[in-house]
Order: C-alpha cells, then structure tokens, then sequence
C-alpha cells in the first residue's frame, strides 16, 4: 500500500477539472526550435536550472545509469554538457558513446527527451566555455577526481587549496581531464500533461543524424 502522508495519492475528478489544457503546444515542426521555444517557457518559470537534465548513459555490463547535469549549448549539432571525462560517466561514454536525456519542468508541467549517440567536443569548444568558469569552479575541476572514493570532505578541501597555491594569481586552464559531450539526437519526444492523465505525445525521428525528421503521435 502507498504511504498517502509520503506520496500523493491519485487525483480526484475535481482536481482534475482544474488541470488546465494547455491547448496545442507542439508549435514547431523544428524539433530543436520548438525545444528552444519551451526552455525559454521553462526558464521563466523554473525556480532554478531549467538547462538541468538527467542523463542517461549505460555500464560495461549494459547496467543503465542516471544523473543530472546542465545544458550548457544546444545547436544544430545537438545538447553539449560538460564534466570530468575520468568520471563514471566519462568511462560508460567511452565503452558506448551514447546517451538519453530527459528534461522534466514541473511549473509548466512538460518534459523532453532526447537519444542519440554522443560526440565529444572539440578542444578549443571546451576552451572557451572554461573560460566562462568561475574561478573557484575552474580551480574545482582540478581538484575533483569526480565519481573515485574520496577519504572525507578535508581531502577536497586540502587539494582545493594545493591547486589554488599552485595556479596563484596565473591563469586556470582547462584540466586534460575535463571537457564536454554533445548527444546528437536521433529521437526527440515532447510530452505535456493533459487532465485525467490523458497527456499529449508528439515525437520526431530521424534514421541517422543528416536525415530527414518524421514524426509520430503517440499513445500517453
Ligand atoms: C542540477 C544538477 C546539475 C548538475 N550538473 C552537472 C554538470 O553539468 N556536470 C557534471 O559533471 N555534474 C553535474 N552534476 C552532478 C552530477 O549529477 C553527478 O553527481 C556527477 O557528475 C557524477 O556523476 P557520475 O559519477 O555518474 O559520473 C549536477 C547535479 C545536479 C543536481
């Protein structure tokens, strides 16, 4: 039995009734500008991160595996992240360069997937966006052995402060260890909530990266 005090229950047919219909929402038949067009929905009405996505990458025994990261590009290549390459998700996307992500907006109530093999970025594309980079946070990526066993929160700080004294006043450049990943969708699904669960589906796909967009409705 589910914990009601932990967990919503089921709506009612009243609370139901005032879902609003969001009408149609599928107003592009350009999949990435009509992803554009709801992250700008999403970004003026998210709390925080509306670029935040989970990422889904799979092991060397094809065990799936999930976690947030931000979009930090998107182009007509496709969504750019960037992250330590040494980390688990670096290794799982050397053994199988692919990926889905997943983008869920709970104030507009719409999500976006994305799947499709993954490029890395070129190094002067890694370069530049580093270089956005706080300070402290470029210093942190070299610091950080992301995803290996660290003996406690001291050891972070201890090497924090080792890379600060050693980059002093200098320049921070991009550690080897650090750069970006562009998932190149071959499949875009948008989904928006309808009342009664009875949600809106719409999905393009594409054979190969270059090929042409078709798209389906789909069943919620
Ligand atoms: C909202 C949010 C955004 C994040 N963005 C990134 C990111 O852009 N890059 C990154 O390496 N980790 C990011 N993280 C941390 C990752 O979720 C994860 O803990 C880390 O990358 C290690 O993952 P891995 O061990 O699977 O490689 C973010 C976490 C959250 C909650």
């Amino acid at each position: 039995m589910a914990d009601d005090e932990l967990i919503p229950p089921s709506p009612s047919e009243e609370a139901y009734s005032v879902d609003q219909d969001q009408g149609e929402v599928f107003t592009d038949d350009d999949p990435l500008a009509l992803f554009a067009d709801w992250l700008a929905l999403a970004k003026r009405a998210e709390p925080n991160d509306p670029n935040a996505m989970a990422l889904a990458t799979v092991d060397a025994d094809g065990l799936p595996d999930v976690r947030m990261v931000l979009l930090k590009d998107i182009d007509a290549a496709g969504l750019t992240f960037y992250t330590n390459t040494q980390s688990a998700k670096g290794e799982q996307l050397a053994a199988n360069p692919q990926a889905a992500v997943c983008f869920h907006w709970k104030t507009i109530r719409r999500q976006v997937r994305f799947r499709g093999p993954v490029a890395p970025v070129s190094d002067e594309a890694a370069d530049a966006y580093f270089k956005t980079r706080a300070r402290s946070a470029r210093i942190g990526a070299w610091a950080s052995a992301q995803s290996r066993p660290m003996a406690g929160k001291l050891a972070l700080a201890k090497e924090v402060a080792l890379k600060a004294a050693q980059f002093g006043i200098g320049e921070v450049p991009r550690p080897p260890h650090w750069s970006g990943y562009t998932i190149v969708p071959t499949q875009i699904e948008f989904w928006v909530n309808r009342p009664f669960r009875l949600h809106d589906r719409k999905v393009f796909l594409r054979e190969s990266v270059g090929a042409p967009w078709r798209t389906e409705r789909l069943y919620p």
